[in-house]
């Protein structure tokens, strides 16, 4: 009786130490699964970021539907050339070709630029409707924009504010995407919660701003 009931403990003791090897495996095996999602992204995601400081730093994240919807909504009648700053795997800017803009799309990230630049040559787009440049933005001069659309990050707002305003031509039309311009006043604005946009244009905001001055 005592023997079975010592084999019985053995027993549920081994099953116990087997359950607990399969849980820290499975614990192991979803480490090391996340680890590999994580790398695989940043690996698509973030090169280039190296040349930038940490402060301006922003991530890839595609704009729905609706955001690209409603960016479109605002630069309704308007046409020219159109920048796209940070233009991810293109999706703003062939929305901005079929309405007619001439564009180019500057992006950091040279794995999301070759995407880009395969997808135009998929859909037959000329280089001259639609170029991606796999350049800095905030080391580029973007006085020749009369339109502009830019879904970045609440960090790098004011700094890029700043940049715009001294660069744009007066007719220019900004668009920002999910988050404002913290010292612009917008013309217009579409949507809302996250697919939120809004328009702001240079003559008013340098009326704006001069008047402020003034006072
Ligand atoms: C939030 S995503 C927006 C992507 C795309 N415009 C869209 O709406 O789907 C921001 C993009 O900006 C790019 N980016 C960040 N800093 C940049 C810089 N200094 N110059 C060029 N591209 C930059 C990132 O690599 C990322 O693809």
């Amino acid at each position: 009786m005592e023997d079975s009931v010592e084999v019985m403990l053995l027993h549920k003791s081994r099953k116990l130490s087997q359950h607990t090897q399969e849980k820290s495996l499975f614990t192991a095996a979803s480490g090391a699964l996340l680890m590999g999602v994580y790398g695989l992204w940043t690996l698509f995601a973030l090169p280039g970021f190296w040349k930038i400081p940490a402060c301006l730093k922003v991530p890839y994240l595609p704009s729905s539907r609706t955001q690209t919807q409603n960016v479109m909504k605002l630069l309704h009648g308007r046409a020219g050339c159109l920048a796209d700053l940070g233009s991810g795997d293109g999706r703003l800017v062939f929305a901005a070709t079929v309405e007619g803009f001439q564009c180019t799309g500057f992006e950091i990230n040279s794995i999301l630029t070759g995407y880009a630049r395969v997808k135009a040559k998929w859909k037959g787009i000329p280089f001259s409707t639609a170029s991606f440049v796999n350049q800095d933005f905030w080391k580029t001069n973007l006085s020749k924009y009369n339109n502009m659309t830019v879904f970045l990050a609440p960090g790098v707002m004011e700094v890029l504010g700043r940049k715009l305003e001294k660069e744009l031509p007066d007719e220019a039309r900004v668009i920002a995407c999910r988050f404002p311009f913290p010292d612009w006043t917008p013309t217009a604005t579409e949507g809302d919660g996250l697919d939120q946009a809004w328009a702001y244009d240079m003559n008013t905001i340098r009326k704006l701003s001069t008047h402020t001055i003034m006072r």
